[in-house]
């Protein structure tokens, strides 16, 4: 399994410990548990900070950063070794295997965090970590800090500042390492391969949810624990919700199927999307409102590249798009002024695509000092413009209505331009229809 090295993990802990002010300290819990419903608990998904950080699995975990602490920098908390809870859920690292396989210097049972971390904080001066994305965690710290603040009159010295750990980590998360993205093009590998299964298996008369099967077949085979969100199979006018996730409705010769799904690897995602024709062969105005959509990919991608900026690539589409609309005659006007006036929003009401890493739609910022960013190398972004013709557009031609097309594909910028991640899966009208017809030959 192709997965981020150990010594990575040292790297970005020295890393951000080396962007923190003297004398600090940063505190990050790990995910909790949740509960699906009585004695079920939901698959369990490491923080992505937390494991950015770390790689450790476990919940019941917490991790301290004291840049220039003498006995060790990198503390763990985390659950102890116990025969019995292991035979039920599991091996634990407990913390000799948190020193040992985690590379922390100093790990403690977390059951003594209240007894332990209260004297890790005092005398710091500042302290790190994501506040109010975790009231309960929050409220812990405070009641850390207040244990300190209750010995002042002992000598004790409770920290004065408290710093959003966000803003240094979620820049770092932003470049993409090596390393990261040869895991991201590992879990995009696996998610095409996904995407060709469900095209070659697709026939009227099947269902949504069958498709997803396939999909999940293939993300487990390759090794993948879960998506990295919940897969969109959308067939007909379902195609026009942009979130649709009811999975549930039937196949029919003459509509289109739109798939949006990835799967995650070592906690890294992948995000694709490919619309394709349930009898194989797409109509005429199913292939002009795809090819459409296509074009405007195919501009997006000229825009990403070093010193190009965010929007860039999103303007490229909107214009194509925007043009394209008008040339089907679903938009009336001048082009410009269709654009100044957001007209194609009834037709393309999201943005081109989102930073892709740990989390689907991934941390770092879209805009510093007001301006969109500047591109740089390592930056991951998805490329997913679409048109989404609304089954009860009165604006329009009837033939138009209920066709939603979507295509998306996963880039990292590279010196010159931009590496598409997501090559894997057949994009043109030519090869998508060769695709599926090669597939029911085979099935003949
Ligand atoms: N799958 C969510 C997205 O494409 O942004
Ligand atoms: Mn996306
Ligand atoms: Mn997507």
């Amino acid at each position: 399994m192709i997965h981020i090295p150990k010594s990575e993990y040292s790297r970005r802990r020295k890393a951000l410990m080396a962007q923190m002010e003297p004398n600090s300290i940063a505190i990050l819990p790990a995910a909790a548990v949740a509960i699906r419903n009585r004695d079920v608990e939901h698959v369990y998904r490491q923080d992505s900070d937390f494991q950015y950080l770390s790689g450790f699995p476990e919940p019941q975990a917490v991790l301290v950063l004291i840049p220039g602490r003498v006995h060790g920098e990198y503390i763990l908390f985390c659950r102890e070794r116990n025969a019995e809870r292991e035979l039920w859920d599991g091996l634990r690292a407990g913390q000799e295997g948190a020193i040992r396989d985690f590379g922390a210097d100093d790990a403690f049972p977390i059951t003594d965090i209240d007894d332990i971390l209260p004297g890790l904080i005092e005398g710091r001066d500042r302290v790190y970590s994501a506040m109010g994305s975790n009231p309960e965690f929050d409220r812990h710290l405070m009641e850390w800090i207040n244990v300190i603040r209750s010995k002042a009159n002992l000598g004790a010295q409770p920290p004065n500042e408290f710093v959003a750990l966000d803003h240094l980590l979620h820049d770092m998360r932003l470049y993409k390492s090596a390393a990261e993205v040869k895991v991201m093009r590992e879990a995009a590998r696996i998610s095409a391969r996904a995407h060709v299964r469900a095209m070659q298996a697709c026939r009227a008369g099947l269902h949504e949810f069958s498709l997803e099967a396939e999909l999940d077949y293939e993300f487990r085979k390759g090794g993948a624990k879960m998506p990295a969100y919940g897969s969109i199979v959308a067939a007909g006018r379902n195609s026009c919700i942009l979130h649709y996730q009811q999975n549930d409705a039937l196949l029919k010769d003459g509509d289109l199927v739109l798939i949006d799904a990835g799967c995650e690897i070592d906690c890294y995602a992948s995000d694709i999307t490919r619309t394709f024709p349930v009898s194989g062969k797409y109509s005429a105005e199913q292939k002009a409102i795809y090819e459409l959509v296509l074009a405007s990919q195919e501009a997006a991608f000229a825009e990403i590249a070093p010193n190009k900026n965010w929007n860039q690539a999103h303007e490229a589409t909107v214009r194509v798009i925007t043009a394209g609309l008008v040339k089907l005659g679903l938009l009336q006007g001048d082009v410009d002024e269709l654009i100044a006036s957001e007209a194609y929003k009834a037709f393309y009401m999201h943005r081109a695509g989102h930073w892709l890493g740990m989390d689907v739609h991934d941390v770092g910022e879209y805009k510093v000092g007001g301006e969109w960013r500047v591109l740089e190398v390592g930056m991951a972004l998805t490329v997913e413009p679409g048109i989404y013709i609304a089954p009860d557009n009165q604006n329009v031609a009837k033939k138009w209505r209920g066709i939603g097309v979507r295509i998306e594909d996963d880039v990292v910028v590279t010196k010159t331009g931009c590496e598409i991640l997501t090559g894997g899966v057949p994009k043109t009208v030519a090869e998508i229809e060769a695709l599926m017809a090669a597939a029911r030959t085979q099935a003949a």
